[in-house]
């Protein structure tokens, strides 16, 4: 049977990677969570004291990425692929506000950019992947065989990633969560190095309204189109 490559783009919190999961599960495909990678490369900066409140070393960030390994490893027990930071799990590590309040700026940095995007290019050479994040069918696979781009609201999207850190214990507040979501697409969309925006041949979807069943249904019988119209 043939296989395809699926990117899906969108803004943060708009559920990209639980639809990419199922997915790929699913259809037993590769999946490769891109915001992982630009997370684990932002982890990296903040343990290195390359980055915090007051002071970003982009040129010592940039000088150091040979010495960043990205890699993905599938875990039984989450059920798909986790990342990996030179050898070490960082999966959980990646996911906090910290993170997340200075991953977007790392992620504006070309160098980093290009050191990733060769990486995924690679990742998905063969077909058979479900690659989510902003740039995917843009920059890293402009020829995908179908894209998607997802929105939703930020309240809708700021309650969901509370819900998400505060259901694992994190002490966060929702009016933090939702300054993070807007700040980061503004920065997202209106950096100069591949803005994330919608490719003119991306199916969009707006969730805020569907269940996680209904969305999952409604981009299977999308991706079965596609596959139909091989
Ligand atoms: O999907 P995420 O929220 O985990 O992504 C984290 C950040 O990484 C996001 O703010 C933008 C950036 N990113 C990017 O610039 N390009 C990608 N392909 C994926 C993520």
């Amino acid at each position: 049977m043939n296989k395809i490559t699926i990117a899906i783009d969108g803004f943060s919190s708009t559920g990209k990677s639980t639809v990419a999961k199922q997915l790929a599960k699913h259809l037993g495909y590769v999946y490769v969570d891109t915001g992982a990678m630009y997370r684990a490369v932002t982890f990296y900066a903040m343990e290195n004291a390359l980055i915090n409140d007051n002071r970003f070393n982009v040129k010592g960030l940039v000088s150091q990425l040979p010495n960043i390994e990205i890699s993905f490893k599938f875990s039984e027990v989450a059920g798909y692929a986790e990342v990996y930071l030179n050898g070490v799990n960082v999966e959980k590590k990646i996911r906090t506000l910290e993170v997340s309040g200075f991953v977007s700026k790392v992620a504006a940095i070309s160098e980093v950019r290009q050191k990733l995007v060769d990486q995924q290019q690679e990742m998905g050479k063969s077909k058979g992947v479900v690659m989510d994040g902003r740039d995917i069918g843009t920059v890293v696979f402009p020829k995908a065989d179908l894209k998607l781009f997802m929105i939703a609201s930020a309240e809708t999207r700021a309650k969901r990633r509370y819900d998400e850190l505060t259901n694992r214990g994190d002490d966060i507040k929702y009016e933090d969560v939702l300054k993070n979501v807007q700040e980061r697409d503004y920065l997202d969309s209106n950096r100069e190095d591949s803005p994330l925006v919608k490719a003119k041949d991306a199916i969009e979807i707006d969730n805020s309204n569907m269940t996680p069943t209904e969305q999952f249904d409604k981009i299977l019988s999308l991706v079965n189109m596609t596959l139909e119209s091989l």
